[in-house]
């Protein structure tokens, strides 16, 4: 029978409570729709950095190669600097195994209490570039302990980088009415956005079904908060992606309900599935975590490993959940995570 090899980061803070509460319903819908799952539990997070110097171990991208996926809840707490949990665990994963593309989709939920009025049918898919961009490692501080002390970051963008994003993301636009929207800042950011937009406008030709629409950062924040049904597909680099994807969650009522796929389309690596939030340490400890976008970034790994019915399945249990009123506090509601995690199992059952 059908079986996978999935590893699990629980990672820090929250990151802990909304993945068992994922592995949990996974195993429920697995149960139903007679698949197994073979989770492979790390321990990588802040604790093994207090103790052992290091977020994984020395082989832990090896490690990770051999499964079929992975699952990650969120790294990052307040005594470690967030430049050792990121770079020695999240950006390694997504860089090492080519998971250029992150598929960050928001839509009205159910039963959502504190969304944006009139945002009905909101539905948008955020195609964040995953692997450059303004994320990378070159630059540095200069002149520590002067006046004159500085800091320089270089934004890297390639060719090849651009365009296949591109490529991805119009591909989801031909499936979701054609018009794509690529998020610049080309007015300002005199080297990259330029050729940001020239590399996109180039890559959607390709696609005689799709339009691009290059709209300015700021714009779009604007346009995403005023107007957010009037756009469904987004191109994004690496940080307006990250900035876009945490805004239109907002705009959907919570950054807790919020998921990400971290695709290596070719498939010649592992994805990764995670939910957009952090570890949160505001609320860490507290067992009020929403555990939504962890389960939808579930079910967006349950479709990638070719699980189609039990990703409709686990979608409807969290969906059917909130349409009966039940809700963590970020969403005004009273269920604890645990509360919220029983009444999507016994939809399960
Ligand atoms: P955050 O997403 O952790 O939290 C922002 C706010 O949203 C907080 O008020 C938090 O309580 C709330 N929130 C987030 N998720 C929630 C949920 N599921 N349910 C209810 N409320 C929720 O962002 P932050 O506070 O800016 O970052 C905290 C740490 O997480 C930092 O160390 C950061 O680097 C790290 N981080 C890690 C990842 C990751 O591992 N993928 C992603 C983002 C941030
Ligand atoms: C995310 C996070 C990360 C990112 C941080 C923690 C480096 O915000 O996955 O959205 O910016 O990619
Ligand atoms: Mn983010």
């Amino acid at each position: 029978s059908r079986s996978y090899v999935i590893d699990a980061i629980p990672g820090d803070g929250i990151g802990v409570d909304v993945t068992d509460v994922a592995m949990q319903c996974v195993d429920a819908v697995a149960g139903i729709y007679g698949f197994g799952v073979q989770w492979r539990v790390r321990d990588w997070n802040s604790d093994l950095y207090r103790k052992a110097g290091r977020m994984m171990p020395v082989d832990g991208i090896d490690q990770l190669s051999s499964g079929d996926g992975i699952y990650l809840g969120a790294v990052g707490t307040p005594d470690v600097p967030d430049d050792v949990t990121l770079w020695g665990l999240l950006i390694p994963i997504r860089r090492e195994f080519d998971q250029y593309i992150n598929l960050r989709p928001m839509r009205l939920l159910p039963g959502v209490v504190g969304a944006m009025p009139g945002i009905g049918d909101l539905d948008i898919v955020v195609v964040r570039e995953n692997v450059e961009g303004e994320y990378s490692q070159i630059g540095g501080r200069f002149g520590a302990g002067t006046d004159g002390e500085f800091a320089v970051q270089e934004s890297v963008f390639t060719r090849r980088g651009i365009a296949r994003a591109a490529r991805y993301a119009a591909t989801a636009a031909t499936e979701r009415g054609g018009r794509l929207v690529s998020a610049t800042k080309s007015n300002g950011i005199i080297h990259t956005m330029p050729f940001w937009d020239e590399v996109v406008a180039e890559t959607v030709k390709e696609f005689p079904g799709v339009v691009v629409e290059k709209v300015l950062i700021d714009a779009l924040a604007a346009r995403l908060v005023m107007k957010p049904t009037s756009i469904r597909t987004i191109v994004a680099s690496n940080l307006f992606g990250d900035i876009l994807s945490d805004l239109v969650a907002g705009v959907a009522g919570s950054i807790g309900i919020a998921p990400s796929a971290n695709l290596n389309p070719e498939r010649r690596h592992p994805s990764m599935f995670e939910p957009v939030h952090g570890s949160a340490p505001d609320i860490a400890g507290k067992g009020i975590a929403n555990p939504v976008g962890a389960l939808w970034a579930a079910a967006m790994m349950l479709d990638h490993l070719g699980e189609a019915e039990a990703a409709r399945s686990l979608t409807s249990a969290f969906e059917g959940t909130l349409a009966d009123g039940t809700a963590t506090p970020d969403l005004k509601g009273t269920a604890t995570t645990a509360e919220f995690a029983a009444a999507v199992l016994s939809r399960l059952s």
